[in-house]
């Protein structure tokens, strides 16, 4: 059982008021909130060890060098990588997905097909067609049907061996559907192609098994579980990380430059050119042990409470449905009121404190499948309690007899 009154009190941002009332933050999909100890961590960087990393025999360039790489041990740790080169420090779910998109064009050939699904955010769709434009391979989509579950025969159907690459999130950020990856990575080896999987809106919930999975690239952002913003992870692995040339060129990515040849360094430094965001690496490690302090078991416990307690209650507004109702769901809910424009409930529930999502959640052709212009997503963490989605229940009524 989670002490969720202790726990609030380690995030100074939610005892905040705005517009006047007590914050109600539901805005997890877009970002989670900080603790104490993670912004105590990038100052202390600062104040004490800041310095560049690999670079320097000197005290301080070890020190933030050591807290760097320690941090890498520990996202290796977590996601059960077999080797912490395998674990690429990004700046967030699009430069991974960037990252390998890029590489797959030296692979790619005209008539080789990439699959992505119907769910996808914007940023594992354009990265892909951009390649697909790029080496005139296509572009294949999964479909999803009313209930935004993925319509898996369909996928069966698609594989074939020209299929080079599937991709997919782990958890749709827009209905917060969990997708069956397991199965989808195991179809997709059995064509032999490679499958990238969106963990963005997925390691706020849960703790991905890379090697149990047995996804060849796992990207996520450090932002939404409880990290400072411009961190993020690509998982890869060693034999895929060998076969993609770099993505970026500079310092630090090299064996040896000349005019005539540069080598490049061995994993993972060729694919981290440049100098990166050090605290924000390190300070990712404070957040995961922050996180598995909390317990991921007990996260999940308690979220789903949350997510079953909301969907009961804005079940009870006339006129209110709910997108993304399959029975595996993280804590994430879509929902329109009839006749109403999501931004118009949105605003105006802000005015009464409560901080959600609307609009197409950069997930346009999910939004287009349902007929909406958006939703009102409501999203929660660990650290919300049933008396806000209560608040929020109370206000999106209040809203509905506004705009009626
Ligand atoms: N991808 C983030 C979201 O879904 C920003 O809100």
């Amino acid at each position: 059982m989670l002490d969720i009154q202790k726990i609030r009190a380690d995030f100074p941002i939610l005892s905040q008021t705005v517009n006047g009332k007590p914050l109600v933050y539901f805005d997890n999909g877009a970002t989670s909130q900080k603790p104490q100890i993670v912004i105590d961590a990038e100052v202390k960087y600062y104040q004490e060890i800041n310095a560049n990393i690999h670079r320097g025999v000197h005290t301080l360039s070890q020190l933030a060098t050591d807290a760097y790489e320690i941090s890498r041990g520990k996202v290796k740790e977590h996601i059960n990588a077999k080797f912490a080169h395998e674990v690429l420090f990004t700046s967030g779910t699009t430069h991974g997905i960037n990252l390998v998109t890029n590489g797959f064009a030296s692979i790619l050939k005209p008539g080789d097909e990439v699959i992505v699904s119907s769910l996808e955010h914007h940023s594992n769709i354009v990265p892909w067609q951009m390649l697909c434009e790029k080496t005139g391979a296509l572009l294949k989509v999964i479909p999803m049907n009313e209930n935004g579950e993925l319509i898996i025969e369909a996928f069966d159907a698609l594989l074939s061996e020209k299929t080079k690459v599937v991709t997919v999130n782990h958890i749709s950020n827009a209905l917060g559907v969990i997708n069956p990856i397991k199965y989808i990575i195991d179809k997709a080896h059995a064509v032999g192609a490679a499958v990238l999987i969106d963990g963005a809106q997925a390691v706020p919930h849960l703790k991905p098994n890379v090697q149990e999975l047995d996804c060849d690239f796992y990207a996520f952002s450090g932002h939404k579980m409880c990290g400072p913003t411009g961190t993020g992870i690509l998982y890869g692995k060693e034999e895929w990380l060998n076969k993609l040339p770099p993505y970026q060129g500079g310092g630090e990515m090299i064996k040896e430059v000349t005019f005539e040849k540069t080598t490049y360094a061995d994993l993972p430094h060729k694919f981290e050119a440049g100098t990166p965001n050090i605290a924000g690496g390190i300070v990712l490690g404070t957040a995961i042990d922050y996180l598995n302090s909390v317990g991921f078991e007990n996260i999940h416990e308690y979220e789903t409470e949350l997510l079953d307690y909301a969907t009961k209650r804005l079940s009870e507004i006339e006129g209110l449905r709910i997108y993304g109702t399959g029975k595996n769901k993280a804590s994430v809910i879509s929902f329109n009121i009839d006749g109403i424009h999501p931004y118009d409930v949105g605003s105006i529930i802000d005015k009464l404190g409560i901080a959600v999502r609307t609009g197409h959640h950069c997930a346009q052709p999910i939004m287009n499948f349902f007929c909406i212009p958006g939703t009102i997503r409501a999203s929660f963490s660990f650290y919300n309690t049933k008396e806000e989605i209560d608040q929020m229940v109370d206000a999106v009524k209040k809203a509905q007899i506004m705009l009626s």
